[in-house]
């Protein structure tokens, strides 16, 4: 079933989001409460969330209260957000997937939590170029993703790291809320450490907030929206993003998976669809 909640039914969340969050606090706690607690034992880690990471988004929602919530790749992350923002009165979840199929389940679970109006925009990355470069990115994802905006919360975890996640920033920085927070999962890789480098120089109202790049094994990173500023072009960034991603492009073993995707996809619509 739909959920279709309104946002007056949501609960009193704050108008502004809080300023200062100690991500390294958060990072620590352990005060779930048990239902929360045991979606987060449950992460799987490997291609979904680990336990750590969802035990840190948890204890995330829970300080800042966001009204409303994208993740990039759904799965396990959108369970442990949509319950998360269940119990602080409910919210809005907007996941970007390309692979409905592979989060059946954890979708189902996502929906069974009424008071979040959550909505999962099946899309799939496209070579794209801009002030980062050469980028895949959700493009057919844009007017969906609007329509959902703004966010308080964003969650990096997709597309796969054989397309990369430069592509991110360009998408969700016009519907970003001041004091807003982007986490990105496995930030530790060197193609994500780059891209956090060029999200920096390129969006000049993000900050690094934290980023520890063997969290997990995998890294995890988070970056604020502090001040309301324009993207600028920096030379250095756009032809370091053109490199990154024509290496990519080369790579025999990326190249390979990238078509075992397309194959794997083929039967899904190209157009963008929204299923709630
Ligand atoms: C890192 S996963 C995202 C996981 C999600 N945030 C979670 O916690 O479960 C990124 C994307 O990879 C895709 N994916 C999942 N399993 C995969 C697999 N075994 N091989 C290739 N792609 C996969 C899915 O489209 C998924 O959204």
């Amino acid at each position: 079933m739909p959920n279709t909640v309104p946002p007056e039914m949501w609960g009193d969340g704050p108008s502004e989001l809080p300023q200062n969050i100690c991500i390294s606090a958060l990072l620590e706690a352990q005060n779930l409460t048990p239902a929360l607690q045991s979606v987060v034992a449950s992460c799987p880690g490997g291609w979904a969330i680990t336990p750590a990471a969802a035990n840190f988004l948890g204890q995330l929602v829970g300080q800042l209260q966001p009204k409303s919530v994208l993740e990039f790749g759904a799965g396990s992350s959108s369970v442990v957000l949509a319950t998360a923002l269940s119990l602080g009165g409910g919210g809005r979840l907007t996941s970007l997937e390309q692979s409905p199929r592979w989060c059946v389940d954890q979708w189902a679970l996502v929906q069974q939590q009424e008071t979040v109006d959550a909505a999962m925009i099946v899309t799939k990355p496209e070579l794209g170029w801009g002030r980062l470069g050469l980028y895949f990115w959700y493009k057919s994802a844009v007017q969906a993703l609007a329509a959902r905006a703004p966010f308080d919360l964003v969650l990096i975890d997709a597309p796969q790291f054989f397309f990369g996640r430069d592509g991110a920033l360009p998408l969700i920085y016009p519907y970003l809320n001041l004091n807003a927070l982007i986490v990105l999962d496995d930030a530790g890789r060197d193609d994500e450490k780059a891209a956090v480098a060029r999200w920096l120089k390129t969006y000049p109202g993000l900050t690094l907030v934290y980023n520890d790049p063997d969290f997990c094994g995998k890294g995890l990173a988070v970056l604020k929206y502090q001040t309301e500023a324009k993207p600028v072009l920096s030379y250095p960034s756009f032809f370091s993003g053109v490199k990154q991603t024509l290496d990519n492009l080369q790579d025999p073993e990326l190249r390979q998976l990238r078509l075992e995707q397309a194959r794997n996809e083929f039967s899904l619509a190209h157009q963008c669809q929204e299923v709630k």
